[in-house]
């Protein structure tokens, strides 16, 4: 039996990858930060809580990441712990280059000195790319110029990873995934903060969604069909760096619009309000990806297409709330 240490096992990846690698009949080992008030709801929503061995530990903190990982002894360590809200990063961010930059050094550290037998997965992200302009679709390739201080900390993040590969010869993996979306997103990213909304506006509980910039172009997948890219980068002979997207953008307004449509309301107009508060020092425009690597080495395809997105989290949160 192989172990798989998830750091990030409370959140939306965490979840799907866990249910991914208990299926898989992998021994997870769960790590979880164990702030106040810490929501193992992702977990319980999946059935999947009394299988995963929590163990407690924080990105910020070397010795714990030492810790687990000499006492875990994994064959596979995905790195799915972050400060993952790119709007707060700009208020808080040194803690996000803690967590998000840090923390990924002391994790290539402890398996470099401990477990040096594990492979890693470190979970990079197109916001790395920035608008970097005229390079749409963005592959592999494509030059960082981050416009947050959270892409600013996964670019540091990455380019560690890269060199700890370089360097020490470790299995390190990263995968540079564009935005992925489920009925299991945090309710502050804007898609689930759409669909929940319409999902109140429809039980009569709300009359308005409040939100920021609506011309922001975004490559959106479910991200269940993500986790699966994770874990075939992790079962090559080499490691390698991947892009997992859709290779199509939409708009805020595209998704308004496919949502209120699921959810059989038009137009969706008197329903939205704008706040400058919702809208970043920094915008980035668009995102686009280009998954051929992915398709071509790892066999990696998304199943789960936008509209059908978009309609799963519109019933789940209509379920969920009714
Ligand atoms: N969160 C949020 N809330 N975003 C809004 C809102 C709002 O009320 N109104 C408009 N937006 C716009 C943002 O300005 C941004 O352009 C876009 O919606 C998407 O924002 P998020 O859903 O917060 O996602 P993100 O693209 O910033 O970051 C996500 O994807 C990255 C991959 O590119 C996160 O999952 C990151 O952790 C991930 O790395």
């Amino acid at each position: 039996m192989k172990t798989a240490l998830v750091t990030g096992i409370t959140g939306q990846d965490g979840a799907y990858l866990a249910q991914l690698l208990l299926s898989k009949g992998y021994k997870v080992v769960g790590m979880a930060s164990r702030r106040v008030n810490q929501s193992y709801i992702n977990l319980e929503r999946l059935g999947i809580q009394d299988q995963i061995n929590i163990v407690y530990a924080d990105l910020t903190d070397q010795c714990s990441i030492n810790n687990v990982i000499n006492e875990a002894q994994p064959d596979e360590v995905y790195n799915l712990g972050a400060m993952s809200y790119v709007g707060l990063s700009w208020q808080k961010p040194a803690y996000t280059s803690l967590v998000n930059g840090m923390g990924v050094l002391y994790i290539l550290e402890a398996v470099k000195n401990f477990c040096p037998h594990a492979k890693i997965y470190q979970a990079s992200t197109s916001e790395m790319y920035g608008n970097s302009a005229g390079s749409d679709p963005k592959n592999e390739l494509t030059p960082f110029v981050p416009r947050s201080p959270y892409g600013c900390a996964k670019a540091f993040a990455h380019n560690l990873a890269v060199n700890y590969r370089e360097s020490y010869g470790m299995f390190v993996c990263c995968g540079i995934l564009f935005n992925h979306e489920s009925p299991l997103r945090g309710l502050e990213f804007v898609t689930r903060k759409i669909t929940h909304g319409i999902a109140q506006i429809k039980l009569g509980l709300a009359d308005e969604i409040v939100l920021g910039n609506l011309d922001a172009k975004r490559d959106w997948g479910f991200a269940g069909d993500y986790v699966e890219g994770m874990w075939l980068m992790m079962q090559q002979d080499e490691p390698e760096d991947y892009v997992l997207a859709t290779g199509k953008t939409k708009s805020i307004h595209d998704f308004l619009h496919a949502a209120f449509t699921a959810a059989d309301i038009k137009p969706y107009a008197p329903y939205i309000v704008q706040d400058p508060k919702f809208m970043r020092p920094a915008e980035l425009h668009v995102l686009l990806g280009d998954p051929t690597k992915a398709k071509e080495k790892l066999g990696w395809e998304p199943k789960v297409d936008f509209n059908q997105l978009v309609r799963l989290m519109v019933e789940e949160d209509m379920k969920l709330l009714s």
